[in-house]
């Protein structure tokens, strides 16, 4: 299958605002598919299925008010240990999700179900291994999630990763990790990307669930407070350095630990409500502000980014 990933003309930009845990929620959503910017949220941001079948009917009555918004996505654990996989997956295939994004491994009928009720999906990947599993899987394209990513993130370089995944595949390609403007939207393009997926660049909105000591954080935060460890919750992910700190632990010690040793204390088991995460693009946040300013920013530069550069390579091609 071959994606427009215009998705019929609804989306303005090719961004999808990436689905994160305890951050992302159907007013963030809403609002970047409102500018025509892909919105998504993590099934697993719910407490429970009643919870997430509420956040489906929210999305399903506030697109319903808007004229051509883009079309939303909502995220999935794939994994077996994942608990809750099976039930959500249906309550998406009833509420017709109209993309799903994959994570952590690929069970072999996920994406058979997902394209029968006509939905589309996109899985993450962090190797070329990865890449070349989910494409024979199925996936419609792949969420190549780089180096500085928020989150949990990949280790390797966008252009070494993009390089190595066309070795094995030519599903397209949705690139992530540290970018934060219209601009890097058409860099990612220029490497050979179809799409790309803003995560910390939003973590700061209005609309979104983090609050204000968090967003405050995040303002005066810059690459140089990302901290990168696997210690925290056993896969490799950004920190926000000052968050940790403020829960009584020392990053410069969990830096030392050798390979496999995890924080074992009490502040490390309220990691995800107290200990932040964030890309190296956090720099990039200078304010807190609403999500659809933001999308209609990111749109406008994205724009006035793509004449210059044609007008760069007109005056500079023979
Ligand atoms: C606070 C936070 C929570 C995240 N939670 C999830 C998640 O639940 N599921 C997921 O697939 N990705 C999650 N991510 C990763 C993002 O979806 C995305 O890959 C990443 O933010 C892209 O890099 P960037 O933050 O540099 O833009 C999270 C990222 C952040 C910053």
């Amino acid at each position: 299958m071959s994606i427009d990933f215009t998705f019929g003309g609804r989306l303005k930009v090719p961004l999808i605002v990436s689905p994160m845990f305890l951050v992302s929620n159907p007013p963030l959503a809403l609002a970047c598919c409102s500018r025509g910017v892909m919105g998504s949220f993590p099934a697993h941001s719910t407490r429970n299925r009643d919870v997430f079948a509420n956040w489906l009917e929210d999305m399903e009555r506030g697109l319903a008010e808007m004229e051509a918004p883009a079309p939303f996505a909502v995220n999935l654990v794939v994994h077996p240990t994942n608990e809750r996989y099976p039930g959500d997956l249906e309550l998406c295939i009833q509420h017709r999700v109209p993309v799903i994004l994959t994570s952590k491994g690929a069970p072999d009928d996920v994406f058979k179900r997902i394209h029968d009720y006509g939905g589309v999906a996109f899985h993450d990947i962090a190797s070329a291994r990865h890449a070349e599993k989910a494409a024979e899987a199925g996936a419609d394209a792949l969420i190549a999630v780089c180096a500085g990513a928020g989150g949990h993130t990949g280790t390797i370089n966008p252009f070494a990763l993009l390089n190595e995944v066309r070795q094995v595949t030519d599903k397209p390609i949705i690139l992530a990790g540290g970018m934060s403007t219209g601009q890097d939207i058409l860099a990612a393009q220029a490497m050979g990307a179809s799409a790309c997926y803003f995560g910390t660049r939003f973590i700061a909105t209005r609309e979104c669930l983090s609050d204000d000591a968090t967003r405050d954080m995040m303002v005066a935060a810059t690459a140089k407070d990302i901290f990168f460890s696997a210690a925290l919750d056993g896969a490799p992910a950004n920190w926000l350095r000052p968050s940790l700190i403020q829960e009584g632990l020392d990053p410069d010690e969990i830096a030392a630990y050798t390979p496999g040793q995890r924080v074992q204390n009490q502040a490390a088991r309220a990691r995800y409500s107290k200990i932040k995460s964030a890309g190296q693009g956090v720099g990039m946040i200078e304010s807190v502000e609403s999500a659809a300013d933001l999308c209609d920013r990111i749109i406008d530069e994205y724009n006035r980014s793509k004449r210059a550069f044609a007008n760069n390579l007109l005056r500079t091609t023979a």
